[in-house]
């Protein structure tokens, strides 16, 4: 099984940890990248990737590295301590890049085949928000399952984190990564999906951007095909 992990923070503390427990139990093959570490440019607005092509975005090279983990993994682990009541500002960065994959533009095919995590963690609150802040990401780039887990660590060091609060993170990783295990070979996206796809579907065809519906024509999926049904 292969898993990339997508780090929100370049240091390694409880949300490390927390992701780091789940890669261990997965036993897979684990690809990591750090933010802002491994990339921190910001989208310029050219709009470029939603009326052209993403190869024209300026970060499209420095991208390609991420692209091609994420698209080559079962897992992708989306990991962001909460700050301020949401997604570290270096995991929205990162995502913004990934708007034109979105079901409404042109999401990629593999993902309909894949599980997420989306893990957060916070002294005490804004795990929901942050989970959602990367989930929304997940859900509309058409990811089959999303699990989400946020814990209240009610620290701002891992070593300070109580022995109890562990006990219960490692319970509830081991669930986890036990439900993604069992579901490997047999994930298919949820109704929500499906149904959120089949709008899009129908918007495509009579759609407004060109590279859009280029794309969706190109894929079949105006017609009969569909990304989660292999040919
Ligand atoms: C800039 C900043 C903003 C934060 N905002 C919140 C917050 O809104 N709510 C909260 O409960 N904790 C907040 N915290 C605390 C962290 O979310 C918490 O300690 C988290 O577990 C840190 O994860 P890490 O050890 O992986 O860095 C904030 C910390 C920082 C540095």
């Amino acid at each position: 099984m292969k898993v990339v992990v997508i780090h929100g923070q370049s240091h390694k503390g409880s949300t490390y940890h927390i992701a780091r427990l789940i890669t261990e139990k997965l036993q897979g093959e684990v690809t990591e990248f750090f933010l802002p570490k491994d990339f921190s440019s910001f989208c310029v607005g050219c709009n470029n990737c939603f009326v052209k092509s993403e190869s024209l975005c300026p970060h499209y090279e420095e991208l390609k590295p991420f692209t091609e983990s994420i698209d080559s993994a079962d897992v992708i682990i989306l990991a962001s301590p909460v700050y301020v009541f949401h997604a570290t500002g270096s995991m929205k960065v990162f995502l913004d890049h990934y708007g034109y994959r979105w079901m409404v533009h042109r999401p990629e095919e593999k993902m309909f085949r894949k599980q997420a995590v989306c893990i957060s963690t916070a002294a005490g609150a804004g795990m929901n928000r942050t989970n959602k802040d990367m989930a929304d990401s997940t859900f509309f780039w058409g990811v089959a399952k999303t699990y989400k887990y946020g814990v209240g660590v009610a620290e701002v060091s891992w070593d300070r984190v109580s022995s109890k609060i562990k006990k219960r993170i490692d319970r509830k990783t081991t669930v986890i990564a036990n439900r993604i295990k069992k579901n490997a070979n047999h994930i298919s996206p949820s109704i929500k999906t499906k149904v959120y796809f089949n709008i899009m579907r129908l918007m495509q065809k009579n759609g407004w951007n060109k590279a859009d519906m280029d794309y969706w024509e190109e894929k079949g999926w105006t017609g009969k095909a569909r990304p989660w049904i292999e040919d």
